[in-house]
């Protein structure tokens, strides 16, 4: 049990625990484990500091965030800083964390003002930033209680070997939760912001041999992938 085996033939198994589809409204929340956002965090105040497209995605994000019900303690990675909307939830929900990504990365999604995000809400204490490649992170084995990759995955050149590092380094039931925009966030990201965006893509066919059981959630805007290392 839990055990799960991707093959690349026609038959293709997974071990999906759960599939549910929920709502981004904080009133329409179906995570029966966790508080209310607003419980915890004051989202209109948030939105009042970092604005609407920060919120949007927030409110996709925490829930799922907070139904992991990760340690405070948890040693957490973030592969992709970006505009650092992973690393701020994280923060914001009293996490500490490591984010990343290529030093040499020139493309528009890199090298983005996530500290100014950071400080806005006084969290850049809780977020520590080390520039890495995922294909080859400088991070011992089984070290890792959750790593996440908001948007990230379809940037990295070698998805297989990404994942494969994040297996190595996550510790034993530790988790790698991926979120990836659906084809209508695909097609929203085009229409509003790059036209050349490149397609989301689908974490599991990129972790072959790796004994994963997955659960997969859709959000409106993301599919989250959530892989826990068996
Ligand atoms: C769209 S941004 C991600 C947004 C971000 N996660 C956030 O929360 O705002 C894509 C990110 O992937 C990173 N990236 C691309 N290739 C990478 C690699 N091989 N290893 C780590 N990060 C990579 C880019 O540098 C960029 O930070």
């Amino acid at each position: 049990m839990g055990r799960f085996t991707l093959r690349l033939d026609p038959i293709i198994k997974y071990n999906v625990k759960k599939e549910k589809v929920v709502g981004i409204h904080k009133k329409n929340n179906k995570f029966k484990n966790r508080k209310r956002i607003d419980k915890i965090l004051d989202i209109e105040e948030i939105r009042k500091i970092l604005g609407n497209q920060f919120v949007f995605i927030f409110n996709e994000i925490n829930p799922v965030l907070q139904d992991l019900q990760l340690e405070k303690s948890a040693k957490i990675l973030d592969i992709g800083t970006g505009n650092g909307t992973m690393a701020v939830t994280l923060a914001l929900n009293n996490y500490k964390v490591i984010t990343g990504e290529p030093e040499d990365d020139e493309s528009e999604y890199a090298k983005q003002d996530w500290l100014e995000l950071a400080r806005k809400v006084k969290v850049e204490h809780m977020i520590t930033y080390q520039s890495f490649n995922a294909e080859d992170m400088p991070f011992e084995d089984s070290f890792m209680d959750a790593i996440f990759i908001l948007g990230s995955l379809h940037h990295i050149n070698d998805k297989e070997v990404a994942l494969k590092e994040c297996f190595r380094i996550l510790k034993l039931h530790g988790m790698v939760c991926i979120f990836e925009p659906n084809s209508d966030a695909i097609k929203f990201i085009r229409e509003r912001r790059s036209p050349t965006h490149p397609d989301a893509v689908d974490p599991r066919n990129y972790i072959q041999g790796l004994h994963f059981q997955l659960e997969l959630i859709k959000l409106p805007f993301y599919d989250a992938h959530i892989f826990r290392k068996r």
